[in-house]
């Protein structure tokens, strides 16, 4: 060594303490470490290397004032990692920081929820078809939900293992609606025919949340009930607001399916839009999603209600609004719906 080392050691010092204290970030912090005493091309070790080719008293002295100052810029870098973490977190903090004022001077802060969203879309679609909105109510007789709908007394959604019922009246008569379907029957009770109506609402099913499944979820109904209505107008219909919700491109079909309330039944699907029919991960490789179902009114339930199957006929549809959003966003995860993460509901 050809300066004196002490000096040396004293100027590597406030140069390594200067870089330390200046750093950025903790890539920078690291670099600077590495670069003043970590790395074994660094000065630190260059003069701890050195250290053997002295003489031994002078080599103790030396090599005590190194590990010291190892230790001196070890502490600089350890204070420094706390400023920086905690740099970081607050201005996480800040850039997640929610303005909870609901009401600006001059607007609403906030907007509808997504399904509130997809729900109007669907309401203006079928406004557009000369349909009226109607409503019923979340909690629902076990006789409009199951009996007036054909639904037999084994059937498994009829099991407090699915359904949940409130405790109200007759045990086991009173429930949480599982689907809007019972508004069909309302509809049909109210007497006033033709009807050309949809319903749209909250519905409750015991399952446990996961990707595809809400406990508290929404559906939408629908019910035509005129003279001489087909099989091939229940097909245009189902058709034509799919194709307003998914763009003109969309395609339909139906397959064969079973509801008690419904006599043929099918469901509908359209085609899958991620990959437009080809077949994916999405559809899983079919091409195709699946949306709900619908049919031909059954006449047991015209009969429940006091309709007369000889003059009247009748198509209904169902699906879960919940679901028709996330496809239409193409959202992987239901779950994110009633999460409330304003990052999620920002971006509708
Ligand atoms: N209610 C059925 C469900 O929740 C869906 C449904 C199927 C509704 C066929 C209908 C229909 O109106 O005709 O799974």
């Amino acid at each position: 060594m050809t300066t004196d080392p002490t000096k040396e050691i004293a100027q590597l010092e406030a140069e390594a303490t200067a870089a330390l204290e200046g750093a950025t970030d903790l890539a920078a912090l690291e670099e600077c470490e590495r670069v003043a005493f970590r790395s074994k091309r660094s000065r630190f070790s260059e003069m701890h290397q050195n250290l053997g080719s002295i003489a031994p008293e002078k080599r103790r002295v030396l090599g005590r004032l190194l590990n010291e100052l190892r230790a001196r810029l070890e502490s600089v870098a350890d204070g420094r990692r706390v400023e920086l973490v905690a740099a970081g977190r607050a201005e996480r903090l800040a850039a997640d920081r929610l303005d909870l004022t609901e009401v600006l001077p001059g607007r609403l802060a906030g907007h509808l929820h997504l399904v509130t969203q997809v729900r109007e879309a669907l309401e203006d679609v079928f406004v557009g078809m000369g349909y009226e909105i109607a409503e019923g109510p979340e909690v629902e007789t076990g006789w409009r939900n199951f009996e007036a709908l054909n639904i037999p007394e084994d059937h498994p959604a009829r099991s407090p293992l699915d359904t949940f019922y409130v405790d109200f009246g007759e045990p086991w008569s009173v429930l949480l609606r599982p689907h809007t379907s019972p508004v069909q029957i309302r509809l049909l009770q109210r007497g006033v025919l033709p009807i050309y109506a949809v319903v749209p609402g909250r519905t409750y099913r015991k399952d446990t949340p996961d990707s595809t499944h809400l406990p508290v979820f929404h559906q939408i109904e629908g019910l035509v009930v005129d003279r001489g209505v087909t099989f091939a107008d229940l097909k245009g219909t189902i058709d034509t607001f799919v194709r307003a919700i998914f763009g003109e491109g969309t395609r339909t079909r139906l397959r064969p399916g079973y509801f008690p309330f419904t006599e043929p039944s099918a469901e509908f699907e359209m085609s899958c839009v991620i990959c437009g029919g080809e077949g994916c991960r999405t559809c899983a490789g079919v091409g195709w999603i699946e949306l709900g179902g619908c049919g031909m009114v059954h006449p047991a339930v015209f009969e429940a209600t006091g309709v007369d199957p000889e003059q009247w006929t009748g198509f209904a549809f169902g699906f879960g609004i919940d679901r028709l959003a996330i496809m239409r966003h193409e959202i992987a995860d239901l779950r994110v719906m009633t999460e409330n993460d304003v990052r999620f509901l920002g971006q509708f």
